[in-house]
């Protein structure tokens, strides 16, 4: 089987790796992929991303499966592209990927639907109407958390202490407008706890669990500083065992594919939840509708069996063949680019050689994603450079295990945090 994963990054890489080493998968092609993906099935497509090359691609390689990474191609419409060609794609189409592209149309699904998150208001009303209208909304709430429904690259989420608070963010939204306010913003009821990313494969009404991990935002130890794409991960989070899945199978996601399958827009793909789970019970945060960059790093290594042969039988409701997830620990650590993640403009160096010594091994592996072939050598290309995981019996021991892989991968201005995984 052939198959095409979409995107650029670490998550595709790891795709990429994952796929490849199945029986099942004869190529493994990455458009556009970056210079540091490598490997005897995998391949790389250079061409301008679009539909009519997207269709060509397809028949000249005659593509098996496609396998979206990053959801800006869901929004494009791969999926549907995929569904006209005739050819299976794991990820939803653009109406059934509002479930991340839209704050509000997720909430108000999930209410629908009966799926536990805590309450919320649109307020783009509101904020036409003036400030008074806004903080009339605000005082329905005790810890409001304000959301840009749209995408917002990570930097659209305001968690206040207090309606003040939230009324001074919302005026400074008013101000200076940012990406995804479009398709408006709206306050909901802050809640407390740990969080927990949690991974099912879905399709039409069926699902499977895939995994749970624990991710990094922050880019300093002890989660200080500002955010950023995610600085490292581990899997599984220990306590997300037997009943807690089967909870969440029951009352996140099975309500949500029903509901998506009774609207017409049927969900296929990876449903990512982001889950808070403290004295408020177990609530949605948000939905995302693919693999987590870097979630993707610890979730796959632990998945045995042919992957590729799975995914394509899922995706056209053929009969699902087993999947087991292995008893071990996965973490994962991302080095970092000299300057990122870049806040108020500040510049995130490139250009830097990189050091690489052996990247792969039985139980760990380089995965590759801002970086660049130069004639000099790989060098850096991006804010996240490297990221490195390591699989083990135990979370101690693969911690342990990826902190040995770093020296494999070095560069001038490397960052890196030093607590991945300690904090479960
Ligand atoms: N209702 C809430 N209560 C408390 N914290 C929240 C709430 N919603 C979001 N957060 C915090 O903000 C982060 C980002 O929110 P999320 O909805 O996942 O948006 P995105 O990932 O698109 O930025 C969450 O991981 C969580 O830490
Ligand atoms: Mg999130």
């Amino acid at each position: 089987m052939k198959i095409l994963i979409l995107g650029s990054g670490g998550r595709e890489h790891a795709i990429a790796w994952r796929l490849s080493r199945d029986s099942s998968s004869s190529k493994v092609l990455v458009w556009p992929g970056n210079d540091g993906m490598s490997g005897p099935k995998l391949g790389l497509v250079d061409r301008p991303f679009d539909r009519a090359t997207f269709s060509s691609l397809i028949a000249e390689e005659g593509i098996d499966l496609v396998v979206p990474g990053a959801e800006k191609f869901l929004y494009q419409g791969v999926a549907d592209w995929c569904q006209g060609l005739g050819v299976p794609c794991f990820g939803p189409g653009a109406r059934a990927a509002s479930l991340e592209r839209s704050k509000l149309f997720a909430k108000t699904l999930m209410q629908e639907a009966g799926v536990p998150t805590s309450p919320f208001r649109d307020l783009s009303d509101a904020m036409a109407r003036g400030l008074d209208a806004v903080n009339g909304v605000l005082k329905e709430f005790r810890k409001p958390v304000i959301k840009i429904s749209g995408p917002s690259l990570g930097k659209g989420v305001f968690v206040c202490e207090s309606a003040a608070e939230a009324s001074e963010v919302l005026l400074k939204l008013g101000q200076s407008p940012q990406p995804g306010m479009e398709d408006g913003v709206l306050v909901e009821e802050g809640v407390s706890g740990k969080e927990v990313s949690m991974f099912f494969a879905c399709s039409h009404g069926a699902f499977t669990y895939l995994g749970s991990a624990q991710d990094h935002k922050r880019v300093f130890d002890a989660d200080q500083g500002p955010n950023t794409g995610g600085m490292g991960a581990i899997a599984p989070v220990p306590w997300a065992t037997g009943e807690f899945i089967r909870d969440i199978g029951d009352r996140f996601v099975r309500p949500t594919l029903d509901l998506m399958l009774k609207r017409g827009t049927p969900f296929k793909g990876v449903l990512f939840l982001g889950l808070m789970v403290g004295p408020e019970g177990t609530n949605l945060l948000e939905y995302n509708v693919r693999f987590g960059d870097p979630e993707t790093q610890v979730i796959l290594p632990l998945l045995e069996g042919d992957l590729s042969d799975f995914l394509r039988r899922f995706s056209t409701q053929d009969v699902t063949p087993e999947l087991t997830i292995r008893s071990a620990a996965a973490v994962h650590v991302v080095k970092a680019a000299r300057g990122y993640p870049g806040v108020f403009g500040a510049p995130i160096e490139a250009g830097q050689l990189i050091t690489l010594r052996q990247s792969e091994s039985a139980s760990g592996k380089l995965f590759f994603a801002g970086v660049k072939r130069t004639p000099q050598g790989l060098v850096t290309n991006g804010g996240r450079v490297l990221g490195f995981t390591a699989w083990a019996p135990t979370a101690a021991e693969a911690i342990r295990d990826c902190y040995a892989l770093l020296p494999s991968g070095e560069f001038e201005g490397e960052h890196f945090r030093r607590d991945i995984g300690r904090s479960l």
